[in-house]
This record gives C-alpha cells, structure tokens and sequence, in this order.
C-alpha cells in the first residue's frame, strides 16, 4: 500500500533551536534563552542571568528569522506538503503578561506564512516548544502558577485570530509528557530551579518539587484543552494536535515482574498525558501515581469538563527510539529522548546512545491508533548524527538515508495495518540547535547549516544526500525509498 495522496509529507523545527535574533524585532527573553550550549559529557547550564562570553545557542541559531525565505525555498524544493514550526511565545507577549501584542512579532509570522502558503505548503504550528516566556518563569513560577492559563489562552487567542486564514494545523504543547519526568521542570513547565543548575540535575526532587511539576503538568492540560476549544470557535476548520515525546518500551525478558514495568512504563511515558488530552480525564492509574508518589494538586471546578471538552482533535508525537524496562536495578542504562531506560541488545544506537528501532514506529502507532482511534501523524522522527563534508563539497549522509527509509518502511507497514496515519515531518528538517545538548553538530538535517559546536560559521545552507531522496520519496508518495 502506498501512502494515501493527501499524506502530508515536510519537516519539522522549533523557533527557539533556529530563529536566533532572540533580541530583535522586540522579542523577549524566552526559557530556551537561558541555557548554555553543552554536549553529551558536558550538558548544558541554566543561568538566571545571560553571562558575558558564554555560548548560549538560542541566541544566534542559524539565524532562520533572516533567512526564512531561503530555507522555505529549499522546503518547497523537496516537495514539502506541511511545515512543522513554532511560533515563539516572546515575539507576541515579550513578557508573557502583556495585554497587547508585539506587532512586529505578529509581522514576521505573518510573513513566514504567506511564504510558506507562497510555495504551497501548509503550516502546522507548535504553540509551545520549550519556548516559555522567562519572565513568567522569574515572577510567577512558570506553569507552577494558574494565572499562566490566562495568559497563555491570551497569546493562543490572538495568533488564531490573527492567522485565522493562514494557519490550520495547531499543537499546543510540545512533548508536553516532559514534565512527567523530574528534568523536564525547566524546559517544560518554566520552573526555575532553585540556583543556576545543570539542565538534566534535577533528578533527585523532594515531594513538594514533584508535587509543584505535576501542577504545572494540570495547569498545561488544562490550557491546552481551554485552546482547542478557542480555536474551534475562531474557525471551525482548525485541527489541533496534542504533541507526546513518543517512547516505545519493552519488558527485557519474559519474567513477568518485566512486563510490568515495561507496561509501568508506557503507562507513565505515553498514557498519562494522551489520555487525559485523547479521552479528557486522567486515567485509572493515575490516582495510584499520585499516592505512592506523594502527589497533591488542586482541581478546580470547571476543570473535568473542560478537559473533556477540550480534547484533541489528531495524536501527533515524536518518535526517535525504544527501550527496555527491567524489574532488576542491575541493568544497564540507554540514553534517550525523555525516557531513558534498560539497553536492547538487538538494536544498534545513534552515536548519542539512542537506540534505533524501526519496527518500534510500527508498534507505537499499532498500540496508540488501538487506544485512541483519531488520526496520528508523528511530527519528529530523525538520526542526529555526525555530517563531514567531503573532497567533493558535499554531504554523503547514507546513515540517515537508511535510518529514515526503515521508519517511512515501518509507517508504510502500519498504513497496511489499519492505522489512520496522516502525516510525517521528521525532525530538523534544516540542521538546528540540539534541544538536549546545545549542540549544532548533533545534526539532523536534509540542509546542512555550516556552524559549529562553538557558534562559528558562515551559516551557507548546503543540500545533502538526504535532500535528494527524500524528494524522491515524496514525488513517489513513498513507493521509491532507494
Ligand atoms: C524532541 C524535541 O525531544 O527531540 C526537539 O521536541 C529536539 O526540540 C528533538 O530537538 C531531538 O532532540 P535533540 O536533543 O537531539 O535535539
């Protein structure tokens, strides 16, 4: 079977790991701005305050808010259906606070569009990727806090009014399932650790911390339910998504103390958020969570029906790895995307220690389209690897070739299957900031940026192999993947 003629095929990237110009156009400081760029030994520092001299990647990026038009033109010479971005909450609400826009924040967007629709292809818009507002972090304790509700629903009413015809595919939050996780506090949910921090530190949190994370966790929930809702009412047409840091986990072995945490482990890796975005309501094993966990947060009143209001309209999620689950401590670990865990010795990992896994793409979209049954599209799949540019000027990237062509195989499978699959754009479509490492030298992309790890470099957008034959596949709808 091939891929259904309106599948929509692009690319994906954040504002804050490509637009740079963090001070221009009136923008303000976003969460992202505060992190330093680090590397797999060395991870990266958030600062309270910008330090002189220090590389904070967000700052420059590959400087897409000057070079959008370029970069969209290399999109649409691949064939992109769909372009998957974000629009950074700073250039709106430079605070987050303010009761009026940035009008030239609104500009640029609008300008981004237009050259998106220019070319053909339809913007899906992230609201939220890692990209909250410093000062709401500083003075309210970032999601911690109800009133970002407010001004979060404030932000979403004016970019859907004001884009009401440009923009039709919405996600709220990105990975919004990092805040499950004890270092996804920052990132996140905009909560400031206590003194300047390494950004995965956090790992040992006391009761009162988790409790606040989860909170925060409730406050997005209901934000983002409250934003679907808004964006039916401003245009009928509007799709939103949820977005799910997507993680495939198997039990090590047979034993059944494995199936268990493996299946502990889907539950609160991928289930918690979806079902509660999916289905409207926490679901059964949450209560239990909360209570082994020592976890209190307030509800208000309206909340339960908003949350059943207010669910998604298509699952969309990032896939990048699996991993196992074990009942045995000894085990090694993997690293990962989000959720580490218990090393497969059947899969090969990316030189970042992430464990490749095709048919794990299969599984997920199996396993989530059977619990959810609404359309799925995975917005972030990818290998961040290593590119040399070679003697003859170009980028021989054959890993990434093979690394995506097993994933479209894989989606192609699940197609056959059954699963309502609407979409792909793999990840860092354009080489770009890595959001776990600050590095530009993790690339993913079918465009290589010439810049390195330490910011230097001319920023000369270069096609790879990759570009050639994923504007092959797309062409062929998927049917010519050599
Ligand atoms: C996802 C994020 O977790 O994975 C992206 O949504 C991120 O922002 C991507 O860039 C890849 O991770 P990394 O750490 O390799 O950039």
């Amino acid at each position: 079977m091939s891929f259904p003629k309106n599948f929509l095929w692009g690319g994906a990237t954040a504002a804050n790991q490509c637009e740079g110009a963090w001070k221009t156009g009136g923008k303000g400081e976003s969460c992202a701005d505060h992190m330093t760029a680090g590397c797999r030994q060395s991870p990266r520092r958030i600062t309270r305050t910008i330090e002189a001299g220090v590389n904070y990647p967000s700052h420059e990026a590959i400087n897409f808010y000057h070079h959008y038009e370029e970069d969209i033109a290399l999109f649409a010479e691949m064939g992109f259906k769909v372009y998957r971005m974000s629009i950074n909450w700073t250039r709106i609400y430079p605070q987050g606070d303010e009761s009026t826009p940035n009008p030239e924040g609104l500009e640029f967007y609008r300008r981004v569009f237009e050259e998106c629709h220019k070319h053909g292809i339809e913007p899906l818009v992230t609201l939220s990727h890692y990209e909250m507002p410093f000062a709401l972090a500083e003075r309210y304790g970032g999601w911690t806090n109800r009133q970002c509700i407010d001004f979060f629903l404030n932000y979403c009413r004016t970019v859907f009014t004001e884009y009401r015809d440009l923009v039709r595919y919405w996600l709220t939050f990105n990975e919004i399932n990092i805040l499950a996780n004890s270092f996804g506090g920052y990132m996140g949910g905009g909560i400031l650790p206590e003194a300047d921090s390494l950004m995965f530190g956090a790992l040992e949190e006391s009761q009162a911390v988790r409790s606040a994370r989860f909170q925060a966790l409730h406050h997005q929930f209901v934000a983002s339910a409250k934003a679907v809702i808004l964006a039916h009412e401003i245009n009928p047409d509007n799709q939103v998504g949820c977005m799910i840091a997507g993680s495939a986990c198997y039990p090590l072995t047979c034993r059944p103390e494995d199936l268990l945490a493996a299946q502990k482990r889907m539950q609160m890796g991928n289930y918690f958020c979806g079902d509660v975005q999916v289905r409207g309501e926490y679901p059964h094993f949450a209560r239990r969570f909360f209570q082994e966990n020592g976890i209190e947060i307030h509800q208000e009143k309206e909340d339960a029906t908003l949350l059943k209001q207010g669910h998604v309209d298509f699952y969309s999620f990032s896939y990048y790895m699996s991993s196992c689950a074990s009942s045995d401590p000894e085990h090694a670990q993997s690293a990962g995307n989000m959720m580490s865990g218990v090393r497969n010795p059947y899969l090969q990992t990316s030189d970042w220690g992430w464990q490749i896994d095709p048919e794990g793409l299969r599984w997920y979209l199996n396993e989530i389209y059977g619990r959810y049954h609404i359309p799925l599209m995975v917005v972030e799949n990818g290998l961040g690897a290593v590119d040399k540019i070679s003697e003859d000027g170009k980028i021989h990237d054959p890993y990434r070739i093979a690394y995506l062509r097993e994933h479209i195989q894989q989606m192609q499978q699940a197609l056959e299957d059954g699963v309502d699959l609407i979409g792909y754009t793999p990840w860092g479509c354009i080489d770009l900031v890595s959001a776990s490492t600050g590095e530009m030298e993790k690339r993913y992309g079918f465009i290589y940026v010439d810049k390195n790890n330490e910011g230097q470099g001319t920023l000369k957008r270069i096609k790879k192999d990759s570009f050639d034959w994923y504007k092959k596949v797309i062409a062929t709808q998927g049917e010519d993947l050599d």
